[in-house]
C-alpha cells in the first residue's frame, strides 16, 4: 500500500493541464477516499468561487468513482478501481467528468487516466491437459495446447511459457494474426511405455510484470503401447537332468520369458523350435506356461544328451530363443550280454594247463559302474576265466585234466556288473573231456587161484580173469593174453589156453594129479590204445585128486604060479604076527588112505588083519582042527568116493615042519585057480550092482539139485547175470563159445565131511567170486 502510495504522488505530478481541460493518471487500486488531485489548485481557483458556483462533478457513467471534496477542493476517489474491470484490455483506460460551476457557468473536463499494475498472474482455463500418445510417435510430433490468459495488459500481460521437465517435448510459440500466440508442444524424444506409462509435465506461463506473476497448468501424457519389445529369455540357456526311464510326463524345467510390453504385445507363448522330428517328439512345452515335460522314453543307451531349441513369441510377432540342454543320466537297465565268440566241445585230458578252452564277449551297454563287468565260474573246477582286454574273456585250463575223474564239466560263467542293484546274466558251457590212453588196465587181482579136478575133459572152463580199465572206449578194450613160460619142460599153452576177449581159461588138456600137483602161469591184459599199456597177473592152477587109482599090493608080491606060504607053527601064541599086506596108492589123501579087511577064512576065524597096517595075527591058538592049508583074503580098500580096492590073496600054512606044508600045497595051483575065477566074478557083480547104485543115487540127487536151482534162478532173474548152467564146451565156426565155468574144489559142507584130507586142500582153495555151487561141484566129484 506503501509502494501505491508513493506512486499516486508520482503520478498526479504528471498532471496536465490544458484550458478548461485537466488530466490526471492514477494508478488502479487505489484505496477509497484517496486523493486523485487538487482540482481547485490545479485550475486556479478560489475555494470561495467552488462554493458560490455550486460545482458538481458530472460522469456519463453512473458509476461514480470519484467525488469532489468541495472545501479543499479536491478529488478523491470513492471506491477502488479496478482497471481490469473497467476497461478490460483497452488502453489507455481513462475515466472522463465534466465540472460544471454556476455564476458564471464554468464548465471543465477532468480525465482520469488509471494506469495498470500487475495484480493478475497468467491463468490456463482447464486444471490440466490430457494427451494419449503412443510411444511409436516419431519425433516431431504436434500437440497444440491452450494458451494462459493475463488481465493486465502491457508488459504485465503474458510474456512467455515454459515447459519441464524437458525430456521428450520442446515449446513451440507461434504468433497469430490475431496478436495471440499458440503454443504447441512438440515431440522431440520417442516416448517409451516400458520406462514410463504416464509422463507429466508442468507448462508455466509468465508475465512481464514486476514482480513477475506466473500460472501453470499439468500435462498428463499417458504413453501408449506400441510392440516395440521382444520377449526375452530369463536365460539363454537351461539346463535339466534327467534319469532314463524317466515315466512319460515328467516335468523337465519351466523356461520362462518376459515381454515388456503389455497387453497382447506382451502375451508370450513358447515352442520347441528344434528341427529335429526326434526331439521334437520327445519333449513338449506348455504354449502358456513354458513348463518342458517329457513326452517319451529317453534310453541312455541311445542318448545321453538333448538340446532343445525354445522359441518365446509374443502376438506382435516378436521373439526370442533360448536352449535348453538336458543330461540323461544313466540307471541300471542293461544285463552283461554274454557272447561265445568260440568254444572247443571237447578237451583232450592231456591237455596242458593254460590252454584255452573258449573265448567270450561280454557286454553291458549301461556306463560307468553300472557298466563294469566282473565274470565268475563255478567253483571247484580245474578252469579259470581270465580277462585278455576288455570285455574279452577267456576260459582256460589251470590244472591238470583227469577224463577217469570228470568225463564231462558244466561250466557256468556268471557275470554282473557293479550297478545298484547289480544285474548279471550267466551262460552254460558243456564241455566233454576225451579220453588218453593213460590208464593200464588193472586185474581185479593180481594172484589168482583155481583149482582143477584131475581127469578133466580138454576144454574144461576153469574160471575167468577179469581186467578193467579206466580209459574210454578203445582204450579201455582189453585183451587177455598168456604169457608163454614153461611147465615140466612144456609150453604152459599146451595146458591151459586163455580167451583174449573174455578172459576165460580152459583146460586144453586133461590134468593128471599124480603128474602134476599144480602150476603157475601169467595172464597179460593190454587195452587197445594206440600205444597200449598191460599188466599182468598171477595164475596159480591147482590139480584135485580123483580116486582113480586103485591100491597097488607091493608085499605079498603075487608071481603067477608060484605061491608062498607063510607057515604059523601050531604052538603059535595068540597075536602071532603072520604076515604084513604092504599096499600103496598113488592118490593122495583120503583117496590113498587104505584100510585093511580080511574078505573069507575057512573055519573060525584064526587070524585078523589090522584095519591100518595090514598086519595079519593070530586071534587064538591053533588047535587040531585047523587045516594046514589057510587061504586069507585080504581087501585093500582106499578111502575115496568111490572108493577101490585090491585084493590079496595069502596062503598060510599051519604047520610045525615044512614038508608037511609042501605035501598040503601040491594041488593048491589048482583050487587056487578056480578060487581065483570065481573071486573074479564075485567081485566084478559086486562092482556093477554097487556102481549102479551110485550112479542112479547121483542121479536122483543131480535131478533135485537141478530143480532146485531153476527155481532160484527163476526168482533172481533180472537182477543179476543170468547164470548159465554148465554145458560141455561147444565148439562153432571155430571160436570158443563164452561159457561161463565156475571150478571148485571143495564146498563147506564135503570140509566137513571129508575133515581129514580135504582141508588141506580147501585152504589153499580158489573161490571163484559167484557163490559155490554145489551142483557143479558134485558134478565135478566123480
Ligand atoms: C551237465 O549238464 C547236463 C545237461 O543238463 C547233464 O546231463 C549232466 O549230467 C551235467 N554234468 C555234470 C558233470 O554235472
Ligand atoms: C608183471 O607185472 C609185474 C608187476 O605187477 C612186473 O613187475 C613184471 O615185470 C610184469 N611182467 C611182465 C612180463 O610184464
Amino acid at each position: 500500500m506503501a509502494l501505491v502510495r508513493r506512486s499516486v504522488l508520482f503520478l498526479t505530478l504528471l498532471v496536465h493541464i490544458a484550458r478548461g481541460q485537466v488530466s490526471y493518471s492514477i494508478p488502479e487500486e487505489m484505496e477509497k477516499g484517496s486523493i486523485v488531485g487538487n482540482i481547485a489548485q490545479d485550475l486556479g481557483l478560489d475555494l470561495q468561487r467552488l462554493k458560490s458556483g455550486k460545482v458538481r462533478i458530472y460522469s456519463r457513467d453512473s458509476t461514480e468513482y470519484i467525488e469532489l471534496n468541495r472545501n479543499t477542493g479536491s478529488l478523491l476517489s470513492r471506491e477502488k478501481m479496478d482497471r481490469e474491470s473497467l476497461c478490460a484490455k483497452t488502453t489507455p483506460c481513462a475515466l472522463h467528468l465534466q465540472m460544471i460551476m454556476e455564476n458564471p457557468m464554468e464548465f471543465y473536463t477532468i480525465t482520469i487516466e488509471i494506469t495498470d499494475i500487475n495484480d493478475n498472474a497468467p491463468s490456463f482455463q482447464r486444471k490440466e491437459f490430457r494427451f494419449e500418445i503412443s510411444e511409436s510417435a516419431a519425433a516431431g510430433a504436434r500437440f497444440l495446447l491452450e494458451g494462459a490468459v493475463d488481465a493486465d495488459v502491457g508488459v504485465n500481460d503474458l510474456q512467455s511459457y515454459s515447459l519441464k521437465p524437458t525430456d521428450n517435448f520442446v515449446l513451440e510459440l507461434h504468433s497469430q494474426s490475431d496478436g495471440d500466440k499458440s503454443v504447441e508442444m512438440v515431440l522431440q524424444r520417442s516416448l517409451d511405455r516400458e520406462k514410463k506409462v504416464v509422463v507429466t509435465l508442468l507448462l508455466t506461463a509468465f508475465d512481464g510484470g514486476d514482480p513477475q506473476l506466473s500460472g501453470t497448468v499439468q500435462i498428463d501424457v499417458t504413453v501408449l503401447d506400441a510392440n516395440d519389445n521382444a520377449p526375452v529369455f530369463t536365460q539363454k540357456v537351461y539346463k535339466a537332468i534327467l534319469t532314463e526311464n524317466a515315466a512319460k510326463g515328467f516335468k523337465l524345467t519351466t523356461v520362462s520369458a518376459t515381454d515388456a510390453d503389455e497387453g497382447s504385445n506382451g502375451h508370450v507363448t513358447y515352442y520347441v523350435a528344434s528341427k529335429d522330428d526326434i526331439v521334437r517328439n520327445m519333449f513338449i512345452i506348455d504354449q502358456h506356461s513354458g513348463e518342458v515335460t517329457l513326452n517319451g522314453f529317453v534310453d541312455f543307451e541311445k542318448a545321453s544328451h538333448y538340446q532343445i531349441d525354445i522359441q518365446a513369441k509374443d502376438q506382435g510377432g516378436l521373439s526370442d530363443s533360448c536352449k535348453l540342454i538336458i543330461d540323461v543320466l544313466d540307471i541300471n537297465d542293461n544285463k552283461p550280454v554274454i557272447s561265445l565268440l568260440s568254444m572247443s566241445n571237447s578237451v583232450s585230458e592231456d591237455s596242458t594247463p593254460g590252454t584255452v578252452v573258449a573265448m567270450m564277449k561280454v557286454d553291458d551297454t549301461d556306463s560307468g559302474v553300472n557298466g563294469q563287468i566282473h565274470c565268475t565260474i563255478n567253483d571247484n573246477i580245474p578252469f579259470a576265466l581270465i580277462s585278455s582286454s576288455s570285455n574279452f574273456i577267456s576260459l582256460r585250463i589251470e590244472q591238470q585234466l583227469d577224463r577217469e575223474r570228470d568225463a564231462e564239466y558244466n561250466i557256468s560263467v556268471t557275470c554282473s556288473d557293479q550297478g545298484v542293484p547289480a544285474l548279471s546274466s550267466s551262460a552254460s558251457l558243456s564241455l566233454q573231456i576225451s579220453d588218453v590212453n593213460d590208464n593200464a588196465p588193472v586185474f581185479e587181482k593180481s594172484y589168482y587161484e583155481a583149482c582143477v579136478v584131475e581127469n578133466n575133459t580138454p576144454g574144461l572152463f576153469i574160471f575167468t580173469v577179469k581186467a578193467s580199465d579206466a580209459d574210454w572206449n578203445q582204450n579201455a578194450r582189453v585183451s587177455y593174453i598168456l604169457e608163454d613160460s614153461t611147465v615140466n619142460g612144456v609150453s604152459v599153452s599146451s595146458y591151459v589156453s586163455v580167451h583174449p576177449d573174455s578172459g576165460l581159461i580152459t583146460a586144453v588138456r586133461s590134468f593128471d594129479y599124480e603128474q602134476l600137483k599144480d602150476f603157475h602161469f601169467r595172464v597179460k591184459a593190454q587195452d587197445g590204445g594206440s600205444l597200449p599199456l598191460s599188466s599182468n597177473a598171477t595164475v596159480k592152477i591147482t590139480i584135485q585128486d580123483q580116486n582113480d587109482n586103485a591100491p597097488h599090493v607091493l608085499y605079498p608080491v603075487l608071481t603067477g604060479a608060484s605061491v608062498v606060504a607063510e607057515i604059523v607053527p601050531r604052538a603059535a601064541d595068540v597075536g602071532y604076527l603072520v604076515t604084513k599086506v604092504v599096499a600103496v596108492d598113488v592118490d593122495s589123501g583120503q583117496n590113498a588112505w587104505l584100510s585093511y579087511k580080511l574078505q573069507k577064512a575057512t573055519g573060525r576065524a584064526l587070524f585078523e588083519v589090522g584095519l591100518q597096517n595090514g598086519e595079519i595075527r593070530t586071534v587064538r591058538q591053533v588047535t587040531d582042527k585047523d587045516a594046514v592049508k589057510q587061504k586069507l583074503t585080504v581087501v585093500v580098500e582106499d578111502k575115496g568116493q568111490p572108493s577101490r580096492s585090491a585084493v590079496v590073496s595069502i596062503n598060510v600054512a599051519v604047520a610045525d615042519s615044512f614038508p608037511e606044508v609042501l605035501s598040503e600045497f601040491t594041488d593048491f595051483t589048482h583050487e587056487k585057480q578056480y578060487n581065483d575065477s570065481l573071486t573074479f566074478y564075485l567081485i566084478l557083480a559086486l562092482t556093477v550092482v554097487s556102481l549102479l547104485f551110485i550112479v542112479s543115487i547121483i542121479l536122483i540127487i543131480s535131478v533135485k539139485i537141478y530143480r532146485w536151482r531153476q527155481n532160484k534162478l527163476l526168482y533172481k532173474s533180472g537182477a543179476n547175470l543170468p547164470v548159465i548152467p554148465y554145458y560141455p564146451p561147444v565148439y562153432a565156426d571155430g571160436t570158443l563159445q563164452h561159457v561161463y565155468n565156475y571150478e571148485l574144489c571143495g564146498t563147506t559142507d564135503s570140509r566137513m565131511s571129508d575133515m581129514k584130507f580135504v582141508r588141506p586142500y580147501s585152504q589153499n582153495t580158489l573161490v571163484s567170486q559167484s557163490p559155490i555151487n554145489k551142483n557143479q561141484s558134485s558134478k565135478y566129484e566123480r
